[in-house]
């Protein structure tokens, strides 16, 4: 790709900082990615990838004439046109966002000749861009523009998220601001949204409560297939062909986690009250997933009895399959209930570590998990289970009881395999 002539800074070298930093220099940008952490620099330095992202680390090797890292933020702002905030923005303990990482990148902005353009990428209030505007004016930095550019990346997908987005997103409160940052992403086939400030950072937060609601959705008709005897898989594919409602984000489950869903609905459930709304489906999506991930609980009791000294394995850690990511994993929430109930709770992941999760064992297979076990549930659909041999899985268990909490198993093979098998919402099967 041609050299444009933009250069990026992009604060923060995490999760979406180096995704961003990275797909703007395969545009063809050159990018300095800044962080606080000395030994994250070093190793990106070194040519080393911190996180587990599918296709990122091809994409840095590819870049790397075009991509810097650096702990200083002159060095990163030297003749930047764009400075994108990519910091974390993790919950407090009122649920509200914590800004403070987003409030220091604004404060230490050296004071510019040339005009730069602030992106906010990290997920904020909405209000935030209008509080930016107001430090950087009282700070003399008026001549520095702001817009909101958020990410709609999810983890496993985030480079082709990023270069292949369903669309582009851009708030400013200057025209120029907007068409520069609209520039910026020259190369992407998209359709690009442009809005004012305030709604850029809502279109953020209520994409994701919806996709949020529809998980909360087809877990409670799970919920209802389990009492009458329906199939969730059935009626989540029979409901899916309906243009209007579409296929994706119906699989049942245990309940969604990561990095952002948990964090982004807290979020905004206090932006609506501290606003004076209470945001009434989106308290019902909250409290369903956190009961979600619970029923598996009653389930094993149902089938074990009291689970007091009870061996039970749980297959995936992660909260999604294809990452390392634990943050807000049901696995953790289970293994916490689990441990509570008197259980001896053991757990594989084949990335995941189970750092943090006292009591828990961890061990390096399938077999090492359920050898023994008296029940086992499936909680990250990693691929890796599609491939064991179950029937004999099944031999060395002490009894051989699954609930798959993820629907990714045949019912009728797993019975055939020798396991009593329960499933979300699939009384039919
Ligand atoms: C999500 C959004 O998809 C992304 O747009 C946003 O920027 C960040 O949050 P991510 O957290 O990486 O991305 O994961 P995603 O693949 O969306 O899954 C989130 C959770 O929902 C997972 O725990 C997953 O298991 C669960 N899920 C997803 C379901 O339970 N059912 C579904 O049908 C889909």
């Amino acid at each position: 790709m041609e050299e444009s002539g933009q250069r990026v800074a992009v604060f923060g070298a995490g999760y979406v900082g180096l995704v961003t930093g990275a797909c703007f220099a395969e545009l063809g940008h050159r990018v300095v990615l800044r962080d606080v952490v000395e030994a994250k620099i070093e190793r990106l330095r070194r040519g080393e990838v911190p996180i587990y992202e599918p296709g990122l680390d091809d994409l840095l090797a590819r870049n790397r004439e075009r991509l810097a890292f650096t702990t200083e933020v002159d060095e990163a702002i030297e003749g930047a046109d764009f400075v994108y905030v990519a910091v974390g923005t993790p919950p407090t303990y009122s649920g509200d966002a914590d800004l403070s990482a987003v409030w220091t990148v604004v404060d230490e902005l050296p004071e510019v000749d040339h005009r730069i353009v602030v992106c906010m990428k990290s997920t904020v209030p909405v209000g935030t861009g209008e509080k930016v505007r107001h430090r950087l004016d009282a700070r003399g930095l008026a001549h520095v523009g702001y817009a909101s550019n958020p990410e709609f990346t999810a983890e496993g997908t985030a480079v082709r998220d990023f270069m292949e987005p369903d669309r582009i997103v851009i708030g400013a409160f200057e025209q120029a601001d907007g068409d520069a940052v609209a520039a910026l992403h020259a190369g992407i086939d998209a359709p690009v949204v442009r809005a004012d400030v305030a709604s850029a950072e809502m279109i953020k937060l209520a994409a994701n409560a919806a996709l949020m609601a529809r998980i909360s959705f087809i877990n409670e008709i799970a919920n209802v297939c389990e009492a009458t005897g329906a199939d969730v898989v059935k009626v989540a594919e029979g409901i899916g062909h309906d243009r209007r409602i579409g296929k994706s984000f119906l699989r049942a489950g245990i309940g969604f986690g990561g990095s952002c869903f948990p964090k982004d609905s807290l979020a905004l459930k206090q932006l609506a009250a501290s606003s004076g709304y209470h945001f009434q489906v989106l308290n019902a999506v909250i409290e369903v997933n956190e009961l979600q991930k619970r029923r598996v609980i009653g389930k094993l009791k149902r089938l074990l009895g009291s689970l007091r000294g009870k061996r039970v394995a749980l297959l995936g850690l992660a909260f999604k399959p294809n990452t390392d990511d634990t943050r807000e994993a049901p696995a953790f929430v289970l293994a916490g209930r689990l441990l509570a109930e008197g259980a001896d709770v053991v757990a594989w992941d084949p990335v995941a570590r189970a750092d943090g999760l006292h009591g828990v064992v961890q061990v390096a297979s399938v077999d090492e998990a359920l050898a023994g076990a008296d029940a086992a549930v499936l909680v990250t659909e990693w691929p890796q289970l599609a491939e064991v041999d179950w029937a004999s899985l099944a031999e060395r268990m002490r009894s051989a009881v699954l609930v798959d909490g993820r629907n990714m198993l045949d019912p009728g093979a797993m019975r055939a395999a020798g396991f009593t098998y329960d499933a979300i919402g699939r009384a039919a099967s």
